[in-house]
């Protein structure tokens, strides 16, 4: 073994190893910044929480600070949130209405469209600030996918489509979910945990772990009269109880299963539910309808968005490292636009008691990674973890660990420069009808 390998990605045996290195050392941390955070696509927000002129949201991308924002015409803007002075942000406020940033350092303002405008003592200089230095800078590249807006700081990447490739059709499962579109709900969660960001990438698609250490719902649910995820009868367009696991090329990957159970949800929400269903149903066929509101469906996009849609909520998260040992996160719900007041709360109470840092869900994960990040001070002595299960079967189910595989091959790749073949197991989109799936 050399210093440089990080899995051990052995084909014959069926063994898939992670080298514990990667998720303690801080030289791996900077070669992530400049390799895969300087170069993928990163999600920044969702047009529905700029829906105004002149609105804005600030957020962390990558380890840069970003302002996400409408212009004075409307148009989406994505700035970065550094004075060219001297460094300071422009804006310090979490969202918010302005045509005009103002540095709160020595007063330089910018309009909202970037240019800076005003330079308090301008006549002392002898080439005009505005002159030299034009504007706040932006991402070499901002594109977006049904709503959802990306940045990447490298301008030789590959353009967003051709980067989610065939994954993106895991965000039509979800923008398709009503006629009018989807919508953020106003507020988010953020927090804190002592793990490595790539802990949370694993956890996010892990399907194996949710017996163990989710039973306190898995019980609730059972009190409920539902069945708890991969645990039930039934099947939804051919897939079976135990689900399926896929990989797409660029690291994306997707586990689905059976949608079980609507934890609470009165008729109202059901109805509404059901509502929504019938309406994809006519537009897009049953096959789609079904895939959407049957099944379901964690995805991660390469490197650290995450949606995951369990019918009884669907949530959106991204997280960056803070350091080798810390990740901070952000969540936000989605819900279809045009449904009632009495399915909004129900999805904004889902979200307080299952999504939330104070939640059912997520404490629970949050402890046992806290845990896994503990335990690799022993990494001397216990070097590699494993992410071998479900490895040589032709079709790994949604508790195997094919997604985490194929995820950590593009991180790999892109750390490493080592190229390893993909499993070779392949998914056929639900077809769509009436449009180009
Ligand atoms: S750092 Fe912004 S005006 Fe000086
Ligand atoms: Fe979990």
């Amino acid at each position: 073994m050399t210093a440089e390998q990080f899995i051990i990605d052995d084909r014959e045996n069926n063994l898939f190893r992670v080298n514990r290195e990667a998720f303690t050392s801080e030289d791996v941390l900077q070669r992530e910044r400049k390799e895969i955070f300087g170069k993928t696509w990163l999600y920044v927000g969702h047009e529905s929480e700029i829906p105004g002129k002149n609105d804005f949201q600030t957020r962390d991308v990558g380890g840069r600070p970003v302002i996400f924002n409408r212009d004075r015409h409307g148009d989406v803007r994505v700035l970065l949130n550094t004075c060219l002075h001297r460094g300071s942000s422009v804006c310090r406020h979490s969202s918010g209405n302005a045509k005009i940033f103002t540095c709160f350092y020595h007063g330089w303002a910018y309009r909202n469209s970037g240019e800076l405008v005003n330079v308090p003592g301008n006549e002392d200089y002898k080439s005009e600030p505005a002159a030299v230095y034009k504007g706040l800078q932006s991402p070499a590249q901002v594109d977006s996918y049904r709503g959802l807006y990306f940045v990447n700081f490298d301008p030789d990447a590959p353009d967003l489509l051709t980067f989610l490739g065939e994954a993106r059709y895991f965000i039509d499962l979800a923008a398709d979910q009503s006629p009018e579109g989807v919508a953020i709900l106003e507020g988010t969660h953020k927090y804190s945990l002592k793990a490595n960001w790539k802990l949370l990438v694993e956890n996010s698609i892990d399907g194996y772990h949710a017996k163990s250490v989710h039973h306190t719902h898995f019980e609730m649910m059972m009190e409920l009269g539902a069945t708890p995820p991969m645990l039930g009868k039934d099947t939804v367009n051919g897939i079976a109880p135990a689900g399926m696991g896929t990989e797409f090329p660029n690291g994306h990957a997707t586990l689905m299963y059976p949608a079980n159970g609507l934890p609470l949800a009165t008729d109202s929400v059901k109805q509404t539910l059901a509502g929504l269903r019938a309406q994809a149903e006519q537009a897009f066929g049953e096959n789609y309808a079904n895939a959407m509101f049957g099944l379901a469906r964690n995805s991660v996009f390469f490197p650290s968005l995450i949606l995951i849609d369990l019918s009884f909520g669907l949530t959106l998260r991204t997280f960056y490292p803070v350091s080798a040992s810390e990740t901070l996160v952000t969540g936000w719900q989605i819900i279809p636009k045009g449904v009632d007041e009495e399915f909004v709360k129900y999805r904004i109470d889902n979200a307080l008691t299952f999504w939330g840092p104070a939640g059912l869900a997520t404490p629970d994960d949050v402890e046992a990674l806290e845990q896994a990040q503990k335990g690799f001070g022993a990494r001397g002595e216990v070097g590699w973890s494993d992410v071998s299960k479900g490895m040589g079967k032709p079709v790994p189910a949604a508790n195997d660990e094919l997604q985490m595989r194929s995820w950590w091959r593009e991180w790999n790749r892109r750390i490493t420069g080592e190229q390893l073949p993909t499993e070779g197991t392949s998914f056929v989109p639900f077809d769509k009808q009436g449009v180009d799936a």
